[in-house]
């Protein structure tokens, strides 16, 4: 049993849910308005599961696509981010949205998007499940936020502490004990 490792459930299940509905139905207005067909680009791995909750949920013509990088080990990110797998489309006079886990320095999403629009994208948003934004850095904000979450280890969802713990169906703080 891996909840043993958690010390308190911050968003539930259907909390979840009921959020992507909503952003979804948001997402949706905004890019049915500029009649584009965008990618939907998420970032390997903890974008997934917010990801295909999201995904379901739109009705317009969209392409999916992933990408891998890397900055973050253990529970502090350090500054440079490593681009492991590259987008396979091209976003070159595309319309993006990035799917992403959380905002936390913005370090990450910073070079992403300054990457996407090096090559050529024409327009680059971000839909970010959770936003900690008392770790921030950097300027940069997501388009779309789901939840803002306190300055504390979160893990859940698709985030992980070392790999672990993202297949749990809600966000929760682990405890101190589990990393320290
Ligand atoms: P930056 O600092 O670049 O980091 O905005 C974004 C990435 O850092 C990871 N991250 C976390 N992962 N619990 C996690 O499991 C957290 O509380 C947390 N804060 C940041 C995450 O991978 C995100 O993409
Ligand atoms: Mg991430």
């Amino acid at each position: 049993m891996i909840s043993k490792d958690i010390q308190k459930v911050l968003i539930s299940e259907d909390q979840i849910e009921e959020r992507c509905e909503e952003l979804a139905k948001e997402i949706e207005n905004d890019y049915n308005a500029k009649g584009e067909i965008p990618i939907i680009v998420g970032l390997l791995k903890g974008s997934v599961p917010f990801m295909a909750e999201l995904i379901k949920r739109f009705t317009f013509a969209c392409e999916i696509d992933f990408m891998s990088v890397s900055s973050y080990d253990g529970t502090e990110s350090i500054g440079d981010v490593r681009i492991d797998k590259d987008m396979d489309l091209s976003c070159k006079g595309r319309s993006v949205l990035i799917v992403e886990d959380i905002v936390d320095t913005g370090r990450t999403l910073k070079e992403v998007k300054k990457l996407l629009l090096r090559k050529g994208a024409k327009d680059v948003k971000v839909v970010s499940l959770l936003d900690k934004p008392e770790r921030r850095v950097v300027d940069i904000e997501a388009e779309y936020t789901g939840f803002p979450v306190p300055n504390e280890f979160v893990v859940g969802y698709g985030l992980d502490y070392n790999q672990k713990y993202r297949n749990l169906p809600y966000i929760g703080i682990l405890k101190p004990e589990v990393y320290q």
